[in-house]
């Protein structure tokens, strides 16, 4: 019998939910689908192309044309624009100080949010990102919101930067801060926890304890299904 799950993880920039989610992923057996890399890859696309996040028509027109594709990459993921890898393009500051006025465009989101389900319909996927458990996926098995202090996640985002990239850990609470408030209070699909969330600090919590109780949670939940 088909007891496969979705496992939904949403949460703040540099709550560890991709890390942590590659690693779920690849302990179950599951595809890792990370949504902040479409929405980073639209990003990318449209900048290259001139069009701001204040004509969202000429947004919707451009993403029409634009043929988004995730590929697993050694337990990890790649992201296409159109046939061209765009994976090492997106995390740039131009791309994270962009990103999230992109994403509150409504039919951007549609247009994704179509994406990703069709991404979840065979089930076994651990999706990350900011409205999974409320909108993309809100019948998930397992829904988590995984949260830590904003002090906590700019250190952690300074310790991945190498030198030439390094800005001051002031600057990255402040640039995190930002984003958080704009991705909390946009209109359509704010970052918030599903009522039916679990949610899970992980200030004082290493990779691998969030790891664990994470994967003991879904194999708990597939028991369940088993039965049923
Ligand atoms: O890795 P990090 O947490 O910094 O960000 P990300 O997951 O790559 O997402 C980048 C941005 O995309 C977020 O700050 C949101 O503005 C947007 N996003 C979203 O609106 N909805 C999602 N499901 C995923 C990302
Ligand atoms: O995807 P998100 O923005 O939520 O965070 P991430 O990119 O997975 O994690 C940001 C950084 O925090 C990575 O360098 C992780 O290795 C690290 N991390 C950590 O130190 N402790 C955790 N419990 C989770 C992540």
């Amino acid at each position: 019998m088909n007891n496969r799950i979705n496992i939904a993880i949403d949460g703040p920039a540099g709550a560890g939910k991709s890390t942590v989610a590659r690693l779920v992923a690849n302990q179950l057996s599951y595809i890792y689908v990370d949504t902040g890399a479409m929405y980073r890859a639209v990003t990318w696309f449209l900048t290259k192309h001139g069009v701001g996040p204040e004509v969202p028509d000429q947004v919707l027109e451009h993403v029409q044309h634009m043929l988004i594709e995730l590929t697993p990459d050694h337990g990890g993921q790649r992201v296409w624009v159109n046939g061209e890898d765009v994976t090492s393009y997106i995390r740039t500051p131009q791309v994270n100080g962009l990103v999230s006025r992109y994403a509150q465009i409504e039919g951007l989101r549609t247009h994704l949010v179509q994406l990703q389900r069709q991404m979840a319909l065979r089930k076994g996927v651990v999706m990350d990102g900011r409205d999974i458990g409320t909108t993309v996926l809100p019948d998930a098995e397992v829904k988590i919101f995984m949260t830590a202090t904003v002090k906590e996640r700019a250190l952690r985002r300074f310790n991945e930067m190498n030198d030439a990239e390094r800005t001051s850990l002031e600057q990255l609470e402040k640039d995190i801060s930002m984003r958080d408030t704009l991705d909390e209070q946009r209109e359509i699909s704010p970052l918030r926890r599903a009522e039916d969330a679990i949610l899970l600090d992980t200030t004082e919590m290493n990779i691998h304890q969030v790891v664990e109780k994470i994967v003991s949670l879904c194999r708990s939940q597939m028991d369940g299904e088993r039965l049923r």
